[in-house]
């Protein structure tokens, strides 16, 4: 039988997929009702307990890179790093109640999403599109869109969106996470070089907060992830993606200093592929996890939660002795780029391949398992003999 060529194109090498809770148009959709009535049941950490271990997940070019764990609606919202979608992953049911598509953007192949994060200040979701180029060229070629979403999973509507090109002026790049304060700020840590950019509540007002120190040299890797601590969120933890040293800011100085306050770290474990770091909510403040590409999971504490100082408490390897088989199989070859809670009890692994070949015509690999290695065991286990 002869098909043509357009159908052929139009279906690609996924299967249709369908949200779990019916349609995504917000107008209609079951799936926005029951989202909406999920967000408003106001309550935090209320979530009901998620007891699965480690798990896969199954979605075609999923390929997620970061994501973060949204306590209203107890939903697992992951950046889609290669079709540069927000998928938005409900761990109850095993399944996504939408895949959020952006136009010009969604697999443009030209743009990524990565950074993805729930708001525990004002309930929104932030999301970060960022230009591949940095990421093809290892900062050589920083050029290319990047953009700051502010999405309201209530009323399922960006509420504004602000284009950090016209700031950086395209003289540095490669944005890749993102933290917030109480005062409504949004902080955007870039790598290309180390810059951090701070927009206000209502993305009227871009500042480069931080450097970049130089552009002369684009190519020399700077920070890698973003965490931000305390009632206020005044406490902001950086990582250097190229040693993994960990700095500490202060949100409400009017710009960072120069030069960057060392967190020392005991012993002095560090390394030099550092990519997402995170805070899992369910240790409030005094457990950072930094994701090492090929270690894994780097365990530090500060007891008090302050981090004047941190404490290495061993590193959990990817996959983990005493994964099951399959999701460690679902592991290989992959790199570790973020932690993720799911669940207010449950501390996940997130992996992602950064050089499957793209099947023709698309942008990104034909990969549809996505494994969710479970480390809170092991994260105990180091918090009681540390
Ligand atoms: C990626 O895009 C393909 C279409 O090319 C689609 O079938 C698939 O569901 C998408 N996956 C995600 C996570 O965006
Ligand atoms: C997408 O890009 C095209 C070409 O630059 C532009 O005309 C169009 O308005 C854009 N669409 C949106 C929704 O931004
Ligand atoms: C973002 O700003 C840059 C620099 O001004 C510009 O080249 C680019 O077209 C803008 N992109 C969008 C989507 O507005
Ligand atoms: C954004 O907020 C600032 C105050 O922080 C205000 O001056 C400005 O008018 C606001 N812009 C919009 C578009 O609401
Ligand atoms: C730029 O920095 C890289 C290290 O990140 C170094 O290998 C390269 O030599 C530097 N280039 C110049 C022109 O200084
Ligand atoms: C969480 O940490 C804050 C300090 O940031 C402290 O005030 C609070 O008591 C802690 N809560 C719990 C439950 O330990
Ligand atoms: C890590 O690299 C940064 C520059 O990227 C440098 O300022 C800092 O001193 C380095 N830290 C260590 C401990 O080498
Ligand atoms: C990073 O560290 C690993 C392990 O110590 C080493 O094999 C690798 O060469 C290092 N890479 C760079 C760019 O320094």
């Amino acid at each position: 039988m002869h098909l043509p060529s357009l159908a052929i194109a139009f279906l690609g090498s996924c299967p249709l997929w369908r949200p779990a809770l019916a349609s995504v148009s917000p107008a209609a959709g079951s799936w926005s009702h029951a989202l909406a009535k999920r967000h408003h049941r106001g309550r935090h950490d209320d979530c009901p307990l998620v007891n699965r271990g480690s798990f896969i997940i199954n979605q075609c070019q999923q390929y997620p890179e970061n994501a973060d764990w949204d306590e209203d609606s107890c939903l697992v919202y992951f950046g889609s790093l290669w079709n540069a979608t927000v998928a938005i992953y409900d761990p109850y049911i095993d399944d996504f109640v939408a895949i959020l598509e952006f136009p010009n953007v969604t697999r443009t192949g030209t743009e990524h999403i990565g950074g993805v994060t729930w708001d525990r200040f004002s309930s929104l979701i932030t999301i970060l599109v960022d230009s591949a180029a940095p990421w093809a060229t290892a900062g050589a070629d920083v050029s290319g869109t990047n953009l700051l979403l502010k999405w309201d999973p209530s009323t399922q509507t960006t509420l504004w969106t602000v284009n950090l090109t016209e700031t950086t002026r395209g003289a540095y790049g490669g944005f890749q996470d993102i933290e917030t304060d109480k005062r409504g700020n949004t902080y955007v840590v870039g790598t290309y070089p180390a810059s951090i950019l701070r927009v206000s509540a209502n993305g009227s007002d871009v500042v480069p907060w931080y450097g970049p120190p130089q552009t002369a040299n684009t190519t020399v890797p700077g920070l890698g992830g973003l965490v931000a601590l305390g009632p206020e969120g005044n406490l902001l933890l950086a990582n250097d993606a190229g040693n993994g040293s960990i700095y500490r800011l202060d949100t409400r100085a009017q710009l960072a200093p120069r030069t960057l306050a060392q967190v020392p770290i005991r012993p002095d474990v560090r390394y030099n592929d550092t990519d997402a770091i995170y805070a899992p909510p369910l240790y409030n403040g005094t457990v950072l996890l930094v994701a090492s590409h090929a270690a894994g999971i780097q365990v530090l504490v500060s007891r008090d939660g302050s981090w004047s100082t941190a404490e290495h408490l061993g590193t959990i390897p990817n996959p983990l002795r005493g994964t099951p088989g399959a999701v460690a199989d679902a592991t290989k070859g992959s790199v570790v780029t973020a932690a993720v809670q799911a669940g207010p009890n449950a501390v996940y692994i997130i992996d992602d391949w950064l050089a499957d070949t793209w099947v023709e015509g698309e942008v990104a690999g034909s990969r549809t398992q996505f494994p969710m290695p479970d480390i809170t065991a092991q994260i105990d286990a180091l918090l009681r003999l540390g």
